[in-house]
C-alpha cells in the first residue's frame, strides 16, 4: 500500500467547486494585488484568531521578516530563537544582520525550554521568537511574563499552528505579533506562497501594512524602507474558502492522532505529547525512535510504500551559513538528540483508518529490527 505524507488532492476534491467559484470571482474583477478579497480574508482571519488585526503577507518567511523589521531589529541586535525549527525562524534574524541567540527545547514538546530563556537575555536582546513547533503552542504565558519583565516584545512563529490554543487563548492573542504561514502543506494552505502577521496593537498593524508596501502609507511617499510583502488576492480567495473548513480539518487530524496513538502504543516509539493546557493542531505527527533505529525505520517505511519525513535533520546552530555565530556541537543537546530521533508520519485530515493501520504495522515490524 502507498501512503503519502500528505495528499492535497484528497482535500481539494471536497472543496473544488467553492474554490473555483472564489478564484473565478477574482479573475472576473482582475484585481490581483490587495483590495477587497485580501481585506475580507484578513477580517475573517483576525476574527478566527480572536485578534484585532491580521495583515496578509507574501509568505510566512516574509511575515517573520516584516515583524522583525517593525520591532526595529537591526545590525548587532540579538533575537532569541530555538535551534530546532525551520530555517526561516533564524534566517530572517540573520538577514537583518542581527544574531540569533539559541535557547534549547523541551524534549517532550520540541518547543523552547522556558527555564533556559531568561539567562539568554542580554542588553542587546530586541525580541523573543518562540516557535509553535509541529502545531503545538509554545509556553506563551510563561514566555510573555519573562518578556514583559524584561520589556522585550514577543514575536510568535506560529507558521505551523493556526488554530492552536494555550491556556484558553488562541494563537494570535498571546504575542505582540504572531506570524502565520500558508505554504500549501500547512493546515491552512494556499495555492502557492502566503503568510500573515496577527496583532492586537494598532500602531504595529499600521507599520506592518506600510512595511509590506515599501514603507509607504500613501502611494509613492515612503516613510521607511520596507519590501514587497503583499498577499495575492487569488491566494486570499482560496484561503478564505479554506478557513471556513479549518476547525473541521483540525478535528479530523486530532481524531487521526488518537488512532495513531492507540495503534502505536507499546511499539517502542514515543508518540507526540499534547500538554493538558494546549490544543495541538497536529500540523505534523512526529514520533521519536531512539537507539539509532530512526534511519533504518525511515528507509524501511520507504521500501514499504510509506512516506515519512525528518523535520529537522540539522539544528540551526549547526548550519553552514551560521558558522560565524560560533556555536558548536553539544551546545544544545536536547535539540541535537531530537534531530537524530524524530520522524514525521503521514498526517492529514483525509488519511484513512486502513492507511494508519498499515503505517503502524510497518513501524512495529521495523522498530523490532
Ligand atoms: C516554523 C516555521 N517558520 C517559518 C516558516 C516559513 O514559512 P513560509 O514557507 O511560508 O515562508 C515555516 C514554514 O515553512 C515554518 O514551519
Amino acid at each position: 500500500m502507498n501512503v503519502p505524507l500528505l495528499d492535497l488532492t484528497a482535500q481539494y476534491a471536497t472543496i473544488r467547486d467553492e474554490i473555483q467559484a472564489a478564484m473565478r470571482e477574482v479573475c472576473d474583477t482582475q484585481r490581483f494585488i490587495l483590495g477587497a478579497t485580501v481585506e475580507r480574508f484578513e477580517k475573517a482571519s483576525a476574527a478566527y484568531c480572536g485578534a484585532k488585526h491580521a495583515i496578509g503577507m507574501s509568505s510566512g518567511t516574509d511575515a517573520l521578516l516584516a515583524a522583525l523589521m517593525v520591532a526595529g531589529v537591526g545590525p548587532g541586535d540579538e533575537v532569541i530563537v530555538p535551534p530546532f525549527t525551520f530555517f526561516a525562524t533564524a534566517g530572517t534574524v540573520a538577514r537583518l544582520e542581527a544574531r540569533p541567540v539559541f535557547v534549547d527545547i523541551e524534549p517532550a514538546t520540541f518547543n523552547m525550554d522556558v527555564s533556559k530563556l531568561e539567562r539568554a537575555i542580554t542588553k542587546k536582546t530586541r525580541a523573543i521568537m518562540p516557535v509553535d513547533l509541529f502545531g503545538q503552542p509554545a509556553e506563551m504565558d510563561a514566555i510573555g511574563e519573562i518578556a514583559r519583565r524584561n520589556k522585550i516584545p514577543v514575536i510568535e512563529d506560529s507558521a505551523q499552528a493556526i488554530g492552536g490554543t494555550h491556556r484558553g487563548k488562541r494563537v494570535g492573542q498571546m504575542a505582540e505579533m504572531t506570524c502565520l504561514s500558508f505554504f500549501p502543506t500547512k493546515n491552512l494552505g494556499a495555492f502557492g506562497d502566503g503568510g500573515m502577521v496577527v496583532t492586537n496593537d494598532d500602531t504595529l498593524a499600521k507599520s506592518l501594512r506600510m512595511t509590506r508596501v515599501h514603507g509607504a502609507e500613501t502611494e509613492y511617499h515612503h516613510s521607511f524602507v520596507g519590501g514587497n510583502f503583499r498577499l495575492d488576492a487569488l491566494q486570499a480567495a482560496v484561503l478564505d474558502v479554506k478557513l471556513q473548513h479549518l476547525e473541521k480539518w483540525i478535528e479530523m487530524r486530532r481524531q487521526n492522532v488518537a488512532r495513531y496513538n492507540e495503534l502505536l502504543a507499546g511499539s517502542g516509539v514515543t508518540t507526540p505529547v499534547e500538554l493538558p493546557h494546549n490544543r495541538h493542531t497536529y500540523h505534523q505527527y512526529t514520533i521519536r525512535i531512539p537507539n539509532g533505529r530512526r534511519d533504518p525505520v525511515f528507509e524501511g517505511l520507504k521500501a514499504a510504500g510509506v512516506s515519512s519525513k525528518i523535520y529537522y535533520p540539522i539544528c540551526l546552530h549547526q548550519q553552514e551559513c551560521f558558522k560565524k555565530f560560533e556555536y558548536g556541537r553539544g551546545d544544545f543537546p536536547v535539540s541535537e538528540k531530537a534531530a537524530t530521533e524524530v520522524l514525521s508520519l503521514p498526517m492529514y485530515p483525509e488519511l484513512t483508518e486502513e492507511m494508519q493501520r498499515y503505517v503502524a504495522e510497518q513501524i512495529r515490524r521495523l522498530v523490532k529490527g
